[in-house]
Protein backbone atom coordinates (compact mmCIF):
# COMPACT_ATOMS: atom_id res chain seq x y z
CA UNK A 1 0.00 0.00 0.00
CA UNK A 2 0.95 3.56 -0.66
CA UNK A 3 -0.13 6.67 1.33
CA UNK A 4 -0.19 8.59 -1.96
CA UNK A 5 -2.80 6.23 -3.82
CA UNK A 6 -5.20 6.67 -0.33
CA UNK A 7 -4.94 9.88 -0.85
CA UNK A 8 -5.69 10.09 -4.45
CA UNK A 9 -8.95 7.02 -3.44
CA UNK A 10 -10.36 9.69 -1.16
CA UNK A 11 -9.72 13.19 -3.32
CA UNK A 12 -11.23 11.53 -5.85
CA UNK A 13 -14.47 10.70 -3.65
CA UNK A 14 -14.31 6.87 -3.12
CA UNK A 15 -14.56 5.04 0.10
CA UNK A 16 -11.43 4.05 1.90
CA UNK A 17 -11.14 0.40 3.24
CA UNK A 18 -10.84 -0.55 6.94
CA UNK A 19 -7.35 -1.77 5.80
CA UNK A 20 -6.44 1.17 3.86
CA UNK A 21 -7.27 3.40 7.65
CA UNK A 22 -5.51 1.31 9.58
CA UNK A 23 -2.31 1.17 7.29
CA UNK A 24 -2.65 5.11 7.59
CA UNK A 25 -3.33 5.15 11.28
CA UNK A 26 -0.65 2.89 11.92
CA UNK A 27 2.00 4.59 10.14
CA UNK A 28 1.03 8.13 11.11
CA UNK A 29 1.28 6.70 15.14
CA UNK A 30 4.19 4.98 13.89
CA UNK A 31 5.79 7.61 12.68
CA UNK A 32 6.43 6.48 9.08
CA UNK A 33 4.05 8.63 7.03
CA UNK A 34 5.00 12.22 6.98
CA UNK A 35 3.05 14.55 7.95
CA UNK A 36 1.96 16.40 4.84
CA UNK A 37 0.85 13.42 3.05
CA UNK A 38 -1.84 13.25 6.04
CA UNK A 39 -2.59 16.57 6.17
CA UNK A 40 -3.46 16.41 2.57
CA UNK A 41 -6.04 13.24 3.10
CA UNK A 42 -7.39 14.85 6.20
CA UNK A 43 -8.43 18.07 3.57
CA UNK A 44 -9.88 15.00 1.45
CA UNK A 45 -11.80 14.11 4.13
CA UNK A 46 -13.18 17.36 4.87
CA UNK A 47 -14.24 17.89 0.94
CA UNK A 48 -15.50 14.28 0.71
CA UNK A 49 -16.42 13.22 3.79
CA UNK A 50 -16.89 9.89 5.24
CA UNK A 51 -19.34 7.11 4.95
CA UNK A 52 -20.58 6.22 8.73
CA UNK A 53 -18.69 3.01 7.97
CA UNK A 54 -15.56 4.48 7.25
CA UNK A 55 -15.79 6.88 10.44
CA UNK A 56 -16.89 3.95 12.17
CA UNK A 57 -13.68 2.15 11.06
CA UNK A 58 -11.23 5.08 11.49
CA UNK A 59 -12.90 5.65 15.71
CA UNK A 60 -12.32 1.98 16.06
CA UNK A 61 -8.58 2.36 14.90
CA UNK A 62 -7.70 5.84 16.81
CA UNK A 63 -9.59 3.66 19.80
CA UNK A 64 -6.78 1.21 19.41
CA UNK A 65 -3.55 3.48 18.97
CA UNK A 66 -3.89 3.28 23.21
CA UNK A 67 -5.21 1.74 26.20
CA UNK A 68 -8.81 1.00 26.58
CA UNK A 69 -10.52 1.00 29.98
CA UNK A 70 -11.99 -1.62 31.55
CA UNK A 71 -15.04 -2.15 34.14
CA UNK A 72 -15.52 -5.53 33.54
CA UNK A 73 -15.71 -7.16 37.83
CA UNK A 74 -17.85 -4.29 38.36
CA UNK A 75 -21.77 -4.65 37.95
CA UNK A 76 -22.17 -1.76 35.36
CA UNK A 77 -24.82 -0.92 33.38
CA UNK A 78 -21.85 1.96 32.56
CA UNK A 79 -23.76 5.09 30.41
CA UNK A 80 -21.61 8.19 30.18
CA UNK A 81 -22.66 11.86 29.06
CA UNK A 82 -20.41 13.84 26.94
CA UNK A 83 -21.21 17.66 26.09
CA UNK A 84 -19.49 19.27 22.97
CA UNK A 85 -19.00 22.33 25.36
CA UNK A 86 -21.03 25.52 26.95
CA UNK A 87 -20.32 28.26 28.78
CA UNK A 88 -21.79 28.11 32.57
CA UNK A 89 -22.43 24.12 31.87
CA UNK A 90 -21.89 22.11 35.02
CA UNK A 91 -24.33 19.17 33.90
CA UNK A 92 -21.72 16.56 34.90
CA UNK A 93 -21.27 17.29 38.53
CA UNK A 94 -24.76 17.11 38.87
CA UNK A 95 -25.92 14.06 36.53
CA UNK A 96 -22.79 11.84 38.14
CA UNK A 97 -24.30 11.48 41.16
CA UNK A 98 -27.68 11.92 40.11
CA UNK A 99 -27.89 8.90 37.79
CA UNK A 100 -25.42 6.65 39.62
CA UNK A 101 -28.09 7.01 42.57
CA UNK A 102 -30.66 5.25 39.92
CA UNK A 103 -28.71 2.88 39.70
CA UNK A 104 -26.62 3.45 36.47
CA UNK A 105 -22.78 3.90 36.87
CA UNK A 106 -20.75 6.62 35.32
CA UNK A 107 -17.07 6.10 34.19
CA UNK A 108 -16.87 9.78 33.34
CA UNK A 109 -13.75 11.48 31.34
CA UNK A 110 -14.07 15.12 31.04
CA UNK A 111 -11.11 18.08 29.75
CA UNK A 112 -10.35 21.43 31.38
CA UNK A 113 -11.76 24.96 29.90
CA UNK A 114 -10.14 25.99 26.54
CA UNK A 115 -10.70 28.79 24.55
CA UNK A 116 -14.46 30.36 25.53
CA UNK A 117 -15.98 26.91 27.29
CA UNK A 118 -15.58 25.88 30.81
CA UNK A 119 -14.31 22.41 31.87
CA UNK A 120 -15.22 19.87 34.48
CA UNK A 121 -11.64 19.35 35.96
CA UNK A 122 -11.11 22.78 36.29
CA UNK A 123 -14.42 23.20 37.93
CA UNK A 124 -13.52 20.04 40.16
CA UNK A 125 -10.49 21.18 41.36
CA UNK A 126 -11.41 24.21 42.73
CA UNK A 127 -12.20 22.06 45.46
CA UNK A 128 -9.83 21.56 47.63
CA UNK A 129 -7.89 18.53 47.67
CA UNK A 130 -9.85 16.88 44.45
CA UNK A 131 -8.30 14.69 42.59
CA UNK A 132 -9.04 14.59 38.83
CA UNK A 133 -6.17 11.97 37.69
CA UNK A 134 -6.94 8.68 39.05
CA UNK A 135 -4.92 5.88 38.04
CA UNK A 136 -7.18 2.74 36.60
CA UNK A 137 -7.51 0.28 39.67
CA UNK A 138 -8.46 3.88 42.13
CA UNK A 139 -11.11 4.73 38.99
CA UNK A 140 -12.43 1.50 39.48
CA UNK A 141 -12.58 1.14 43.02
CA UNK A 142 -14.55 4.67 43.18
CA UNK A 143 -16.95 3.60 40.47
CA UNK A 144 -17.35 0.54 42.61
CA UNK A 145 -17.85 2.41 45.88
CA UNK A 146 -20.05 5.42 44.75
CA UNK A 147 -21.12 4.46 41.11
CA UNK A 148 -19.02 7.16 39.45
CA UNK A 149 -15.88 8.67 39.27
CA UNK A 150 -14.52 11.53 37.73
CA UNK A 151 -10.99 11.99 36.22
CA UNK A 152 -9.57 13.19 33.43
CA UNK A 153 -8.02 11.50 30.35
CA UNK A 154 -4.22 10.33 30.61
CA UNK A 155 -1.62 10.10 27.94
CA UNK A 156 -2.67 6.75 27.23
CA UNK A 157 -5.80 7.58 25.97
CA UNK A 158 -6.01 7.86 22.09
CA UNK A 159 -3.20 8.87 21.52
CA UNK A 160 -3.78 8.99 17.52
CA UNK A 161 -6.59 12.09 17.94
CA UNK A 162 -3.53 13.62 20.29
CA UNK A 163 -1.40 13.70 17.27
CA UNK A 164 -4.35 14.51 14.55
CA UNK A 165 -6.12 16.80 16.39
CA UNK A 166 -2.74 18.94 16.59
CA UNK A 167 -2.66 18.21 13.23
CA UNK A 168 -6.25 19.59 12.01
CA UNK A 169 -5.48 22.31 14.49
CA UNK A 170 -3.11 24.31 11.88
CA UNK A 171 -4.66 22.53 8.57
CA UNK A 172 -7.78 24.23 8.93
CA UNK A 173 -9.66 20.96 9.29
CA UNK A 174 -10.89 20.84 12.37
CA UNK A 175 -14.54 21.05 11.51
CA UNK A 176 -15.13 18.10 9.27
CA UNK A 177 -17.96 16.32 10.94
CA UNK A 178 -16.40 12.71 10.17
CA UNK A 179 -13.09 13.73 11.81
CA UNK A 180 -14.70 15.31 15.05
CA UNK A 181 -16.88 12.03 15.57
CA UNK A 182 -13.82 9.87 15.19
CA UNK A 183 -12.20 12.12 17.87
CA UNK A 184 -15.28 12.90 20.55
CA UNK A 185 -16.33 8.99 19.84
CA UNK A 186 -12.72 7.30 20.79
CA UNK A 187 -12.07 8.71 23.50
CA UNK A 188 -15.43 8.11 24.98
CA UNK A 189 -15.34 4.56 24.31
CA UNK A 190 -11.95 4.14 25.80
CA UNK A 191 -13.31 5.25 29.11
CA UNK A 192 -15.14 2.08 29.25
CA UNK A 193 -19.13 3.18 28.72
CA UNK A 194 -21.34 0.64 27.22
CA UNK A 195 -23.70 3.83 25.79
CA UNK A 196 -23.59 7.46 25.57
CA UNK A 197 -25.66 10.37 25.54
CA UNK A 198 -24.44 13.33 24.24
CA UNK A 199 -25.35 16.67 24.12
CA UNK A 200 -24.44 18.34 21.42
CA UNK A 201 -24.87 22.02 21.67
CA UNK A 202 -26.02 24.36 19.38
CA UNK A 203 -25.37 28.63 19.37
CA UNK A 204 -23.21 31.01 19.38
CA UNK A 205 -21.66 29.58 22.57
CA UNK A 206 -21.09 26.63 21.11
CA UNK A 207 -18.86 24.46 19.16
CA UNK A 208 -21.54 24.06 16.63
CA UNK A 209 -22.92 27.82 15.54
CA UNK A 210 -26.26 26.40 13.68
CA UNK A 211 -29.04 23.92 14.41
CA UNK A 212 -28.42 22.09 11.12
CA UNK A 213 -24.31 21.61 12.04
CA UNK A 214 -25.28 20.39 15.57
CA UNK A 215 -27.98 17.84 14.08
CA UNK A 216 -25.48 16.88 11.33
CA UNK A 217 -22.71 16.06 14.32
CA UNK A 218 -25.43 14.15 16.59
CA UNK A 219 -26.74 12.27 13.64
CA UNK A 220 -23.39 11.21 13.18
CA UNK A 221 -22.24 9.94 16.46
CA UNK A 222 -25.45 7.94 17.21
CA UNK A 223 -25.21 6.53 13.30
CA UNK A 224 -21.07 6.05 13.91
CA UNK A 225 -22.00 4.78 17.45
CA UNK A 226 -24.70 2.18 16.25
CA UNK A 227 -22.27 0.64 13.35
CA UNK A 228 -19.72 0.09 16.28
CA UNK A 229 -22.71 -1.53 18.58
CA UNK A 230 -23.07 1.28 21.10
CA UNK A 231 -26.59 2.96 21.68
CA UNK A 232 -26.18 6.39 21.43
CA UNK A 233 -28.97 9.78 22.16
CA UNK A 234 -27.49 12.91 20.81
CA UNK A 235 -29.43 15.83 22.14
CA UNK A 236 -29.07 19.38 20.67
CA UNK A 237 -29.39 21.67 22.89
CA UNK A 238 -29.14 25.35 23.09
CA UNK A 239 -26.34 27.99 24.09
CA UNK A 240 -27.08 31.02 23.22
CA UNK A 241 -27.21 32.62 26.88
CA UNK A 242 -24.71 30.87 29.69
CA UNK A 243 -26.68 28.19 31.72
CA UNK A 244 -27.49 29.19 35.08
CA UNK A 245 -26.81 32.24 36.94
CA UNK A 246 -23.17 31.37 37.84
CA UNK A 247 -20.26 31.04 35.43
CA UNK A 248 -16.80 29.97 36.69
CA UNK A 249 -15.07 27.28 38.25
CA UNK A 250 -16.00 27.26 42.11
CA UNK A 251 -18.89 29.38 41.25
CA UNK A 252 -20.47 26.32 38.97
CA UNK A 253 -19.64 23.86 41.96
CA UNK A 254 -21.72 26.20 44.30
CA UNK A 255 -24.72 26.21 41.67
CA UNK A 256 -24.26 22.49 41.11
CA UNK A 257 -24.90 22.31 45.05
CA UNK A 258 -27.81 24.15 44.73
CA UNK A 259 -29.40 21.92 41.75
CA UNK A 260 -28.05 18.34 43.90
CA UNK A 261 -29.84 19.92 46.88
CA UNK A 262 -33.17 20.88 44.96
CA UNK A 263 -32.64 24.48 44.78
CA UNK A 264 -31.23 24.47 41.30
CA UNK A 265 -32.15 27.03 38.28
CA UNK A 266 -34.63 25.90 35.83
CA UNK A 267 -32.65 25.95 32.58
CA UNK A 268 -29.95 23.97 34.13
CA UNK A 269 -31.93 21.73 35.73
CA UNK A 270 -34.32 21.16 32.72
CA UNK A 271 -31.53 19.85 30.23
CA UNK A 272 -30.03 17.75 33.28
CA UNK A 273 -33.54 15.97 33.96
CA UNK A 274 -33.49 15.09 29.97
CA UNK A 275 -29.99 13.76 29.66
CA UNK A 276 -30.22 11.79 33.05
CA UNK A 277 -33.77 10.24 31.88
CA UNK A 278 -31.74 9.28 28.78
CA UNK A 279 -28.81 7.90 30.16
CA UNK A 280 -31.67 5.70 32.63
CA UNK A 281 -32.94 4.42 29.44
CA UNK A 282 -30.15 3.27 27.62
CA UNK A 283 -29.04 2.20 31.34
CA UNK A 284 -32.08 -0.45 31.22
CA UNK A 285 -33.67 1.46 34.32
CA UNK A 286 -36.09 3.39 32.45
CA UNK A 287 -38.63 2.28 30.21
CA UNK A 288 -38.90 5.92 28.35
CA UNK A 289 -37.15 9.08 28.88
CA UNK A 290 -40.27 10.29 31.15
CA UNK A 291 -39.92 7.54 33.41
CA UNK A 292 -36.12 7.96 33.65
CA UNK A 293 -36.60 12.15 34.33
CA UNK A 294 -39.15 10.93 37.43
CA UNK A 295 -36.45 8.79 38.87
CA UNK A 296 -34.37 11.53 38.62
CA UNK A 297 -35.92 13.86 40.30
CA UNK A 298 -36.60 11.78 43.16
CA UNK A 299 -33.09 11.05 43.54
CA UNK A 300 -32.53 14.92 43.67
CA UNK A 301 -35.81 14.93 46.17
CA UNK A 302 -34.56 12.10 48.50
CA UNK A 303 -31.15 13.65 49.13
CA UNK A 304 -29.68 10.39 47.28
CA UNK A 305 -27.63 12.00 44.82
CA UNK A 306 -26.55 14.85 47.49
CA UNK A 307 -25.22 11.68 49.47
CA UNK A 308 -22.90 10.16 46.43
CA UNK A 309 -22.03 13.42 45.63
CA UNK A 310 -20.39 13.94 49.07
CA UNK A 311 -19.20 10.20 49.34
CA UNK A 312 -17.53 11.01 45.80
CA UNK A 313 -15.73 14.23 46.92
CA UNK A 314 -14.45 12.39 50.00
CA UNK A 315 -13.29 8.78 48.01
CA UNK A 316 -11.53 11.84 45.12
CA UNK A 317 -9.64 13.33 48.13
CA UNK A 318 -11.75 16.89 48.00
CA UNK A 319 -12.84 18.48 51.62
CA UNK A 320 -16.31 18.52 51.31
CA UNK A 321 -16.12 20.65 54.43
CA UNK A 322 -14.05 23.32 53.33
CA UNK A 323 -16.66 23.25 50.07
CA UNK A 324 -19.42 24.21 52.47
CA UNK A 325 -17.40 26.54 54.45
CA UNK A 326 -16.84 28.48 51.05
CA UNK A 327 -19.85 27.92 49.94
CA UNK A 328 -20.96 31.51 49.15
CA UNK A 329 -17.84 33.24 50.11
CA UNK A 330 -14.94 32.18 47.61
CA UNK A 331 -14.98 35.46 45.64
CA UNK A 332 -11.80 37.09 44.09
CA UNK A 333 -11.00 40.40 45.31
CA UNK A 334 -12.33 42.79 42.85
CA UNK A 335 -15.71 42.66 41.96
CA UNK A 336 -17.40 45.03 39.07
CA UNK A 337 -20.99 45.51 38.89
CA UNK A 338 -22.60 45.45 35.06
CA UNK A 339 -25.61 47.85 35.08
CA UNK A 340 -28.27 47.95 33.44
CA UNK A 341 -28.41 51.15 30.17
CA UNK A 342 -31.69 51.45 30.33
CA UNK A 343 -35.07 49.87 31.08
CA UNK A 344 -36.88 47.18 29.30
CA UNK A 345 -36.29 43.24 29.12
CA UNK A 346 -32.89 41.30 28.60
CA UNK A 347 -33.51 39.84 25.15
CA UNK A 348 -30.32 38.39 25.18
CA UNK A 349 -26.93 37.55 27.26
CA UNK A 350 -24.61 36.52 25.00
CA UNK A 351 -22.92 33.10 26.20
CA UNK A 352 -19.66 33.60 23.86
CA UNK A 353 -18.68 36.95 24.64
CA UNK A 354 -19.35 35.51 28.30
CA UNK A 355 -17.27 32.92 27.76
CA UNK A 356 -14.63 35.06 25.96
CA UNK A 357 -14.03 37.40 28.71
CA UNK A 358 -14.22 34.34 31.26
CA UNK A 359 -10.70 34.06 29.48
CA UNK A 360 -9.26 37.03 30.53
CA UNK A 361 -10.24 36.90 34.10
CA UNK A 362 -9.10 33.33 34.23
CA UNK A 363 -12.40 31.33 34.13
CA UNK A 364 -10.57 29.82 31.44
CA UNK A 365 -8.16 29.67 29.07
CA UNK A 366 -6.44 30.35 25.67
CA UNK A 367 -4.14 27.71 25.34
CA UNK A 368 -3.88 24.25 27.27
CA UNK A 369 -0.45 25.13 29.30
CA UNK A 370 -2.49 28.38 30.70
CA UNK A 371 -3.70 28.15 34.60
CA UNK A 372 -7.16 29.44 35.58
CA UNK A 373 -8.76 30.67 38.72
CA UNK A 374 -11.11 28.98 41.19
CA UNK A 375 -12.00 31.88 42.51
CA UNK A 376 -13.32 34.08 39.69
CA UNK A 377 -16.50 34.37 37.48
CA UNK A 378 -19.68 35.98 37.04
CA UNK A 379 -23.17 35.85 38.80
CA UNK A 380 -26.13 36.85 36.85
CA UNK A 381 -28.87 38.88 38.63
CA UNK A 382 -30.92 39.07 35.91
CA UNK A 383 -31.02 36.60 32.90
CA UNK A 384 -33.06 36.61 29.84
CA UNK A 385 -36.47 37.70 29.93
CA UNK A 386 -36.21 39.40 33.22
CA UNK A 387 -37.35 43.27 33.67
CA UNK A 388 -34.73 45.52 34.18
CA UNK A 389 -35.01 49.31 35.38
CA UNK A 390 -31.95 51.68 34.65
CA UNK A 391 -29.27 51.46 37.09
CA UNK A 392 -30.10 47.68 38.19
CA UNK A 393 -27.22 45.23 38.64
CA UNK A 394 -27.32 42.74 35.56
CA UNK A 395 -24.10 40.47 37.04
CA UNK A 396 -21.68 40.96 39.06
CA UNK A 397 -17.98 39.98 37.65
CA UNK A 398 -15.47 38.95 40.28
CA UNK A 399 -11.51 39.20 39.14
CA UNK A 400 -7.58 39.09 40.63
CA UNK A 401 -6.57 42.31 38.97
CA UNK A 402 -8.04 45.94 37.16
CA UNK A 403 -5.96 44.35 34.18
CA UNK A 404 -8.16 41.79 33.99
CA UNK A 405 -10.97 42.92 34.53
CA UNK A 406 -10.75 46.21 31.78
CA UNK A 407 -9.69 43.78 29.68
CA UNK A 408 -12.60 41.57 29.75
CA UNK A 409 -15.19 44.30 30.02
CA UNK A 410 -15.75 45.69 26.60
CA UNK A 411 -16.97 42.24 25.84
CA UNK A 412 -19.18 41.69 29.22
CA UNK A 413 -20.90 44.95 28.07
CA UNK A 414 -21.27 44.20 24.69
CA UNK A 415 -23.06 40.82 25.73
CA UNK A 416 -25.89 42.70 27.12
CA UNK A 417 -28.97 43.43 25.10
CA UNK A 418 -32.14 45.30 26.09
CA UNK A 419 -35.22 45.12 24.45
CA UNK A 420 -38.36 47.06 25.22
CA UNK A 421 -40.32 43.72 24.49
CA UNK A 422 -39.88 40.85 26.77
CA UNK A 423 -38.22 38.18 24.16
CA UNK A 424 -40.33 35.17 23.11
CA UNK A 425 -39.21 31.68 24.86
CA UNK A 426 -36.54 29.67 22.99
CA UNK A 427 -36.50 26.25 24.12
CA UNK A 428 -33.48 24.88 25.40
CA UNK A 429 -34.09 21.37 24.04
CA UNK A 430 -33.95 21.54 20.29
CA UNK A 431 -33.91 18.20 19.08
CA UNK A 432 -33.19 14.36 19.92
CA UNK A 433 -31.55 11.80 17.95
CA UNK A 434 -31.37 8.70 18.27
CA UNK A 435 -31.09 4.79 16.86
CA UNK A 436 -31.77 2.44 19.26
N1 LIG B 1 -13.69 18.02 20.45
C1 LIG B 1 -12.93 16.91 20.27
O1 LIG B 1 -12.63 16.19 21.22
N2 LIG B 1 -12.52 16.62 19.02
C2 LIG B 1 -12.83 17.35 17.94
O2 LIG B 1 -12.44 17.02 16.85
C3 LIG B 1 -13.60 18.51 18.14
C4 LIG B 1 -14.03 18.83 19.41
Amino acid sequence: MRAVDIIMKKRNGSSLTKEELAYIIQGYVAGDIPEYQISALLMAIFFNGMSFEETAALTELMLQSGDVIHLDGIEGPFVDKHSTGGVGDKLSLILAPMVAACGVRVPMMSGRALGHTGGTLDKLESITGYRTQLDEATFRKIIQSCGFAMTGQTEKIVPADKKLYALRDVTATVESIPLITASILSKKVAEGADALVFDVKSGPGAFMKTIEDAERLANSLVKTGKTMGKKIVGVITDMTEPLGRKVGNFFEVEESIDCLKGTGPQDVMDITYRLGGWMLVLGGKARTVEEGIDQCKTAIKSGKAWDLFIKNIELQGGDSADMMKKYGNYRAPLVKKLKAPKSGFIASIDAYKIGLAGVYIGVGRNKTTDSVHPDVGFIFDKVKGDSVSSGDTIASVFAHSETALDAAWPLIEASLTIADQKPDHAPLIIKEITAL
